[in-house]
């Protein structure tokens, strides 16, 4: 009763009180809205940021699967039936694996495709078929370079992955795949020393150069 009285004594300030726990509610609502939506727009650039990234890293990486597959053909087309023949054939058909994964994220993902692939068509055999002409262990020096620059661009793309988003399932299955060619071209790489690819007159020229028109061809399948 006090506490009643005490209201009706005090019925101005009970008024005022009311009034502010009010207007305090719309204040706590308009905040939590704005709080809201400030969070949706964060989450929408972060989505947009991500599938950029995805977009780019699947457009490269196929263009790259696709050139190891066009040089692996020219390997095959002038080795194929020499000792390192079926070497090659069994590198090459990771390749194929590789490409396959790539030819279905693509529509996966909606990335676009480079618009160099028919460059990398002609350019990739006609790599893998001149160092090839030029003897087994040149062919194999070219595999050291171009495996040695994918293992590389795979391991950036692997840690630009991790680094983009707090929560990994976000990428999960982009680097699954990632992480599998990786071994595989390391693999490979690790072929074409065994073979002797050190061992190619002007090794260094020719891995040096090759190194260069990978990073060249990376650099831009990425942007176009
Ligand atoms: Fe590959
Ligand atoms: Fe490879």
């Amino acid at each position: 009763m006090a506490s009643q009285r005490q209201l009706w004594t005090q019925g101005r300030r009970f008024n005022i009180v009311e009034i502010s726990s009010r207007g305090g509610q719309e204040l706590c609502r308009g905040y939590s809205s704005t709080v809201s939506q400030a969070q949706k727009l964060k989450n929408r650039a972060q989505e947009e940021r991500l599938r950029q990234i995805r977009d780019r890293i699947i457009r490269v990486d196929h263009a790259g699967e696709y050139g190891a597959n066009r040089i692996y053909a020219g390997q095959m087309a002038v080795l194929g039936k020499t000792k390192s023949g079926p070497l090659i054939q069994h590198m090459w058909d990771q390749e194929k694996v590789h490409l396959d994964i790539f030819n279905k994220l693509i529509p996966k993902y909606r990335a676009r495709p480079t618009a160099f692939l028919p460059i990398w068509d002609i350019a990739g055999f006609a790599l893998g078929a001149g160092t090839a002409l030029l003897g087994e262990k040149a062919a194999m020096a070219c595999t050291v370079a171009v495996e040695a620059s994918i293992v590389e661009h795979y391991n950036n793309q692997i840690r630009e992955l991790m680094a983009s988003t707090d929560n990994l399932e976000d990428n999960k299955e982009i680097l699954d795949y990632i992480q599998k060619c990786r071994d595989e071209e390391q693999e490979h790489h690790d072929t074409g020393l065994e073979q002797e690819a050190e061992k190619t007159p002007g090794y260094n020229l020719l891995y040096n150069a090759i190194k260069t028109g990978c990073k060249t061809a990376i650099w831009l399948s990425e942007r176009v």
